[in-house]
């Protein structure tokens, strides 16, 4: 009977060994999810793309994603939505703990999907401005983050529209965030030695994009029927704020902002606002306590459409949520962080555009965490800390994109919207593979050259690294040249959205890849 329980035992896990596998199931969650920091230079330190580097880091990976610490994605889910969401899924998360928990099996290495390609410079093809940090040396030490500011001159001798905006770090091993500030009125100076620098001094000068790792650019729709851009004033200045986290000493980095622009002519655009709605700087928060703070803004003067939210607070921050009061006294959910992480902060993009009506009123509530069992205090034994710019000192606020509301706003898919206008992603392309037609609307062609005999596998990947379609499995080349059709679908024969693709191949053990767009 024993012996017969054992056996039934072992047919059981044999089958749910079956059932998830890193080759069959799990590898795709990784290069999707996590591969996007974990990748040899990226931020996450160290790589997680291949079954020899995931598997013997079990069980801290089954740790960092069943307490959510993995991806990290600060905001409830419950409370809203936002596009290029990073977190997993609840059969993500399932897929990734059963395999974990049946030890890791890893399948048939020969069906393991090809691994993601992760563009080295920028995404998005063209620009018409590019600014950039001088190169600088990061002084971060053990137990010390660096936090520096850098006031750059644009040069621009006219006033612009931007339409897209895209932050390409220098170093990004290093570069943990960087925020990016419209300084129209030129007033601010660079911080590179206080260690500490982490706002603007000028209230002017606004927000408009940030760069945490895995960061897509800020693309806003830039074609009928919506076209969204923020002006940029002849003269002004760009301020960046960046973090290099402990770790980094002695490595340099050059970040730099790529700006595109509508046409000098073009006509229609609906201008886009970037500010901190909600602010509090008059509060004190004394040693080994919590505390609560508020800020709010009476009322909105008009129909405002909002199009994504930036909480910000710094070291001492425990959690922060943002909502709007209608005057029908409705709940307007902008944003829940119940575990505020003073390194994941970001602009939210709402998957559907917000409305918030006239008379409408904007809040924001805050923790803090002021005690020594606080990881993050800067201070040991804590001290009281007020409002301030310094790392050091805190913040309580919370930055919108927003604009004037038009009816029917709300009902744009944002994530689709901004994904079709990331079009003008085509670089000059040095890759051996050619793509004809680029972008292309129902079918393109890829060739590239090959020797008689090489094993080839092509894959076709979306902008976040998922694979969308497997065009070719290790077939075995027969001419000098390959040539294979992309007619726009999916593994499951469905036309994919518009947007960038890349093509990946792997031919005889060397990678090449190339941008598609399709239209
Ligand atoms: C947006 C970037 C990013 C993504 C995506 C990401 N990580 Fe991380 N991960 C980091 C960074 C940075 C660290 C270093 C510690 C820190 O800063 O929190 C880290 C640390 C870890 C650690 C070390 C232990 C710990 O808890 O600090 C594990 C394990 C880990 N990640 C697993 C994963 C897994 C599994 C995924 C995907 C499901 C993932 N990470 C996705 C950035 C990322």
């Amino acid at each position: 009977m024993k012996q017969l329980v054992l056996f039934s035992f072992i047919l059981c896990s044999i089958s749910i060994n079956a059932q998830k596998t890193w080759s069959s199931d799990v590898a795709q969650i990784f290069y999707t999810k996590c591969a996007t920091c974990h990748h040899p230079s990226g931020i996450g330190g160290f790589s997680l793309q291949k079954y020899s580097e995931v598997s013997p880091m079990a069980n801290a990976i089954s740790d960092a994603i069943s307490t959510d610490k993995m991806p990290p994605w600060p905001p409830s889910k419950k409370y809203q939505k936002y596009t290029h969401d990073r977190s997993l899924n609840d059969t993500e998360k399932q897929t990734v703990l059963d395999w974990i928990k049946n030890n890791v099996p890893e399948g048939n290495p020969a069906q393991t999907p090809l691994l993601p390609v992760f563009p080295e410079g920028a995404m998005l093809a063209g620009g018409d401005l590019t600014v950039r940090i001088p190169k600088y040396m990061s002084k971060a030490s053990i137990g010390k983050d660096d936090y520096v500011c850098f006031s750059v001159p644009t040069g621009i001798t006219e006033k612009r529209s931007i339409k897209a905006i895209e932050i390409v770090p220098g170093n990004r091993k290093i570069v943990h965030h960087a925020l990016i500030f419209v300084d129209q009125t030129a007033s601010e100076t660079t911080d590179s030695t206080s260690g500490k620098c982490s706002s603007p001094g000028n209230p002017s000068t606004v927000l408009i994009a940030g760069y945490t790792p895995g960061a897509t650019p800020v693309t806003f729709p830039n074609k009928e029927p919506l076209k969204l851009g923020i002006t940029m004033e002849a003269g002004a200045k760009i301020y960046f704020t960046m973090h290099y986290p402990d770790g980094s000493y002695g490595e340099f980095d050059s970040t730099k902002v790529i700006f595109h622009f509508y046409p000098k002519d073009e006509t229609a655009i609906r201008e886009v606002s970037a500010a901190a709605v909600i602010q509090n700087w008059n509060f004190s928060l004394p040693p080994n306590k919590k505390t609560a703070v508020s800020a709010s803004y009476k009322a909105l003067p008009s129909d405002i459409s909002l199009l994504s939210v930036f909480p910000h607070m710094h070291l001492l921050g425990e959690s922060i949520k943002a909502y709007g009061i209608s005057p029908k006294n409705d709940t307007i959910k902008f944003i829940d962080v119940p575990k505020w992480d003073f390194h994941w902060q970001d602009f939210f993009f709402f998957k559907n555009i917000v409305f918030a009506p006239k008379g409408t009123v904007i809040k924001g509530e805050g923790i803090y965490d002021n005690t020594s069992d606080n990881p993050n205090n800067p201070n040991n034994p804590p001290i009281t800390v007020v409002p301030g710019l310094n790392t050091a000192n805190e913040m309580f606020l919370v930055y919108f994109h927003y604009m004037i509301h038009q009816a029917g706003d709300e009902n744009y898919d944002m994530e689709s919207l901004i994904t079709a206008s990331l079009n003008e992603a085509l670089t000059i392309d040095k890759s051996i593979l050619k793509v004809f037609p680029n972008p292309l609307k129902d079918k393109c062609q890829i060739i590239l050259p090959s020797k008689i005999g090489e094993l080839y596998n092509v894959v076709i990947y979306d902008i976040q690294g998922k694979s969308i379609k497997n065009l070719i499995k290790n077939q075995q080349s027969n001419s000098k040249e390959i040539s294979l059709i992309w007619d726009g679908t999916n593994d499951n024969g469905e036309e994919v959205r518009k947007g960038i693709y890349f093509v990946s191949v792997n031919l005889g053990g060397t990678f090449s890849t190339a941008r598609i767009i399709k239209e």
